[in-house]
């Protein structure tokens, strides 16, 4: 298990210089990003966006080390990871990261309870002291009532949120967010911005991918994408 390092108030948490990511099609280059430079400082709240294509997951992928940049270099808490292992990165990744997605992605014959605790168990934390956490965390979701549901047994809002819990589990230094509210209608949204912004608030980094502007208006700061580049940020 790595190490993970906790950056100073003033340090940057995420710095790349010039990133690149370009997918081969046969003989045929796609540079989905094109020399991108970006600076993300701690508890800052920023959404990533730009039209279909752009290349928002893929800058999303790269700044979660899910894959690695074509050329470039990457700052990671004053670590530059560009080098590291894809072991040592997958290590990193589940101890400083979390993730959000549109589809939740929870298990579906698993409580609400286990699902936020699993994350705890595959770093080495006991069942019993991964429950205790998870349902502390599930109880700041406001899903207190409900840690023995299962998925199917909740509605997509309240899926969200299990999510959520099961994102901070780790006390991540990053929570990524991808699409969060593109699968609930308009007033759960907005539950689940509220939500979002609150742990913005108690100084949770947040790094958003939307398309919608009513959902990029809860975050501090903007990041367009076009073709690859960042035209505004
Ligand atoms: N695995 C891949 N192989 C080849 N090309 C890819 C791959 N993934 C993405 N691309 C291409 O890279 C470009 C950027 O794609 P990306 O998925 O990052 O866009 P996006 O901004 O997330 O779009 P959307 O809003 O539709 O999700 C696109 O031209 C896409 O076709
Ligand atoms: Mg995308």
């Amino acid at each position: 298990m790595p190490t993970s390092p906790r950056p100073s108030k003033t340090e940057a948490i995420i710095r790349i210089t010039t990133l690149t990511k370009t997918y081969w099609n046969g003989a045929v280059a796609i540079p989905a990003v094109q020399g991108v430079d970006l600076t993300v400082r701690p508890g800052e709240f920023i959404a990533l966006m730009g039209p279909s294509g752009s290349g928002k997951s893929t800058l999303m992928n790269l700044l979660a080390f899910l894959d690695a940049p074509s050329s470039g270099s990457y700052w990671f808490a004053g670590n530059n990871i560009t080098d590291f292992s894809e072991d040592y990165l997958a290590d990193l990744r589940n101890s400083v990261l979390g993730f959000v997605f549109q589809q939740f992605h929870l298990l579906p014959r698993t409580t609400a309870l286990d699902n936020v605790a699993l994350p705890l168990l595959y770093t080495g934390v006991k069942r019993k002291q991964a429950r205790l956490r998870a349902a502390e965390l599930l109880q700041k979701v406001g899903l207190g009532d409900r840690v023995y549901h299962r998925p199917n047994e909740l509605s997509g809002g309240q899926q969200q949120r299990v999510s959520i819990a099961r994102a901070l589990v780790n006390n991540p230094m990053v929570l990524f967010c991808d699409e969060p509210t593109g699968n609930l209608d308009t007033k759960t949204s907005g539950d689940i911005m509220k939500l979002i912004s609150q742990l913005h608030h108690e100084g949770k980094t947040i790094i958003m991918v939307t398309h919608a502007e009513e959902i990029a208006d809860y975050a501090e700061r903007r990041v367009q994408l076009r073709d690859g580049k960042i035209v505004q940020s």
